[in-house]
């Protein structure tokens, strides 16, 4: 089987990109086998910290930012980074010429109950003059994403991963700590009948949302004629990652819970780098009116609603923000 650097090798992935891939593997099977550990290595728990989003932070939330900020800074080619746990981005290397925005637990919430959690990264190229200690170096569209990615930490622990030439998975090795290849050119089917959203919020949600997913509940008695099955992991990572393997569509979409905030997820280490390995599997990501990947950033962590999977759910859910 081949392993993540190989395979990078023989794909003729930039030898700084594939460094840093490299790098932050080494920083996620350091989290995967805290992960392991759980209770006996004392991670679990609140760290007592708000972040910038006014989250508590868990205590693997911060463990896994220093892990991968520990990594990165000491890459020369990384120019600098912006983190979920960190309010404001961190400049690293002068002469680097790449940047990283990364979330460093996703679904922490599930980290106490022994759920699946991830990491989620997306990789930027930038030019040494930039100052990387400013937001505003970081503030490009998806569409310019050089990489992006995941890793699940789950009953095994799988990377998703995408150069902007189809999607790849890997298994890691507990033995070794290699991430093996498992699955070359990863494919989303363009129809399923399984869908996630979080219903708790549906009072909050536009009436062009409401009204899509009481035809989803409706089954094949309603206009979309199929019966549909949800599912809730509370984890984007883990729902990209059925999604990737067996379809689906998954929504977080805007609300009207607070008006200043057009949805949960954050596009930049959130949104876009999922609708990278979406699109890149022949998948559809959208606010519900136009590509996350085209949004022009103006925050860090600037939030956005989110409708992706299969093109054609997508699709339909689509067809309803028109009417
Ligand atoms: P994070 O743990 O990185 O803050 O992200 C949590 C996100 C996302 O992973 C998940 O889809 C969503 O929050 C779950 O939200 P609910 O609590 O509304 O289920
Ligand atoms: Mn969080
Ligand atoms: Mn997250
Ligand atoms: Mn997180």
């Amino acid at each position: 089987m081949q392993s993540l650097p190989s395979f990078l090798q023989a794909h003729n992935t930039p030898s700084d990109i594939a460094a840093i891939l490299n790098g932050l593997m080494t920083s996620c099977v350091d989290i995967s086998n805290k992960l392991q550990q759980g209770a006996l290595a004392g991670i679990l728990g609140c760290a007592g910290e708000e972040n910038i989003q006014g989250e508590t932070q868990k205590k693997l939330d911060v463990i896994s930012n220093d892990i991968i900020k520990d990594q990165l800074a000491s890459m020369s080619m990384v120019k600098g980074m912006a983190s979920e746990e960190e309010d404001f981005p961190v400049a690293c290397n002068e002469n680097g010429e790449y940047l990283v925005l990364f979330d460093p637990l996703d679904g922490s919430s599930n980290i106490d109950v022994n759920v699946t959690v991830g990491t989620i990264f997306s990789i930027l190229k930038t030019t040494k003059d930039v100052d990387a200690s400013k937001p505003e170096a970081y503030l490009q569209a998806g569409t310019e994403q050089v990489s992006a990615g995941y890793v699940l930490y789950g009953p095994s622990t799988i990377l998703m991963l995408t150069t902007g030439q189809g999607v790849h998975s890997f298994a890691m090795d507990p033995a070794t700590g290699e991430f093996l290849l498992m699955r070359e050119n990863v494919q989303i089917p363009a129809q399923t009948q399984e869908f996630a959203i979080n219903m708790s919020n549906q009072r909050f949600w536009l009436p062009e949302m409401q009204n899509y997913v009481a035809d989803l509940l409706q089954g094949e008695e309603g206009p979309l004629g199929k019966r549909y099955n949800m599912r809730w992991v509370a984890a984007m990572v883990a729902e990209v990652h059925r999604i990737l393997t067996r379809g689906g569509i998954f929504m977080y979409p805007y609300d009207n819970r607070d008006p200043s905030k057009p949805g949960k997820l954050r596009l930049m280490y959130e949104g876009n780098p999922m609708s990278m390995l979406i699109e890149q599997a022949g998948g559809k990501a959208s606010t519900a009116h136009a590509p996350i990947m085209e949004v022009t950033p103006t925050d860090i962590h600037q939030r956005v609603s989110v409708v992706m999977g299969s093109i054609d759910e997508v699709d339909v859910a689509l067809s309803y923000h028109k009417k």
